[in-house]
């Protein structure tokens, strides 16, 4: 068995579900990379050390430059804020390691693609973990839609709602508030929510050619925790956009900070002339699934597919039918596949090249809800 060394680039909410991945990739899945969990990097080398020996790694880093050239690293996963990923990614690619890097890939389209041009001239195994498309019910709905089971699709609605930043007490910047602060983060929710349901939505319905978007910031000014001043909010707290595929459909989009009750509600629903289908994270072991053709009308009726038999995507690697795997197992799950990917020479998806059309559409996106208009993407196959 060979070993993949990794480097894990930040140790918050993101580092641990990755570590957690590579602790238990072989017990799962029949691979034959190791991988070693060798160096946690992080600024601050207290953290760090406790980070790296609740999780088991083998030494630390403060300056993430190097990490990503040591000679003992085989591969650097990306868990910082977004304004670091095009460094730390672009170092990566020269020093010639594989990456997985996690969404969005950048802030902007102009910061993306140095990084795809830098995976593809270092011909380095590269992902991007847009980890939704690895729940084994949104998995199974690709592969309904590939049997044609759903036919001619008209509709591809999405959400994605929280409610944690209602009050004007919460500030921006910093550890754990990155996200409301636009030089960090890039965008608000569009590129830290609906960035996900796009890629969904791309990988089971296609490109999405063209937006007309409405995005709001409801709270716009908060303290900033940086520079303890009260600073304008540059982010979108709520955005909501319909879309053009390529394949004639249209989507609607939605997502929301302020969607009081809501913790992380995303869901999917795909109409077509055959059948529709509907996924909720809430109850991420379930699709649902509305079969018209080849039915008789007085048995027809949505049905929810329990994603737990040992034929269901990713389900034998686990439990008996009827038993459930969880939130973490995406990540376990699209690391198996990377790995697979990395020994077979035959490239996983969605790499840098894939993730960039999703961060195009996420501009295209903010652009209309700046200009009010329909915008169109340039987002590709
Ligand atoms: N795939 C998903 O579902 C998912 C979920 C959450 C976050 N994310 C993405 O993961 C990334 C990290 O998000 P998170 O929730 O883990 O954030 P977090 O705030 O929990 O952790 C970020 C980590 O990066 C570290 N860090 C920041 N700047 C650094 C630097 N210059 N050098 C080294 N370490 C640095 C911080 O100390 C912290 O450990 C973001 O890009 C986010 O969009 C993806």
């Amino acid at each position: 068995m060979k070993e993949l060394r990794v480097a894990m680039i930040g140790y918050g909410f993101m580092g641990r579900a990755h570590s957690n991945a590579y602790k238990r990739l072989t017990d799962f899945f029949p691979v034959s990379h190791r991988p070693v969990l060798q160096v946690a990097c992080a600024r601050n080398e207290e953290k760090a050390r406790a980070f790296a020996a609740n999780w088991g790694y083998q030494r630390v880093e403060t300056d993430w430059r190097k990490a990503v050239t040591a000679p003992d690293v085989d591969l650097v996963d990306i868990c910082t804020p977004n304004d670091t990923h095009a460094e730390i990614a672009i170092a990566a690619a020269r020093a010639g390691k594989m990456i997985v890097c996690e969404k969005p890939l950048a802030r902007t389209v102009a910061e993306a693609e140095p990084m795809v041009v830098a995976v593809e001239q270092a011909r380095v195994p590269n992902m991007v973990w847009y980890n939704y498309r690895r729940v084994p019910a949104i998995t199974l709905a690709k592969q309904l839609i590939d049997e044609g089971r759903i036919g001619r699709p008209f509709h591809f609605r999405s959400n994605f709602l929280q409610d944690w930043t209602i009050s004007p007490e919460v500030p921006q910047g910093g550890a754990g508030l990155w996200r409301l602060d636009a030089a960090a983060a890039g965008s608000g929710v569009t590129g830290d929510l609906l960035a996900h349901n796009i890629d969904t939505a791309m990988y089971l319905n296609g490109p999405i050619t063209r937006v007309v978007a409405r995005t709001e910031t409801f709270v716009k000014e908060r303290m900033h925790t940086l520079t303890g001043k009260v600073e304008p909010v540059g982010i979108d707290d709520a955005c909501a956009f319909i879309a053009e595929f390529a394949n004639g459909s249209l989507g609607l989009f939605e997502s929301t900070r302020y969607a009081r009750g809501h913790k992380a509600l995303k869901t999917f629903e795909l109409n077509g002339a055959d059948g529709s289908l509907k996924f909720n994270l809430e109850e991420m072991e379930y699709l649902d699934y509305f079969e018209y053709a080849n039915t008789e009308s007085h048995v027809r009726g949505w049905r929810r597919i329990h994603v737990t038999n040992g034929e269901h995507p990713y389900m034998n690697r686990y439990w008996v039918p009827g038993l459930v795997i969880g939130y973490e197992h995406s990540f376990l799950n699209a690391l198996a596949d990377f790995v697979k990917g990395v020994e077979t020479g035959k490239p996983v998806q969605p790499d840098f090249r894939s993730a960039l059309q999703t961060q195009k559409v996420c501009e295209a996106v903010l652009n209309s809800g700046r200009e009010g208009r329909w915008i169109e993407t340039g987002a590709t196959a």
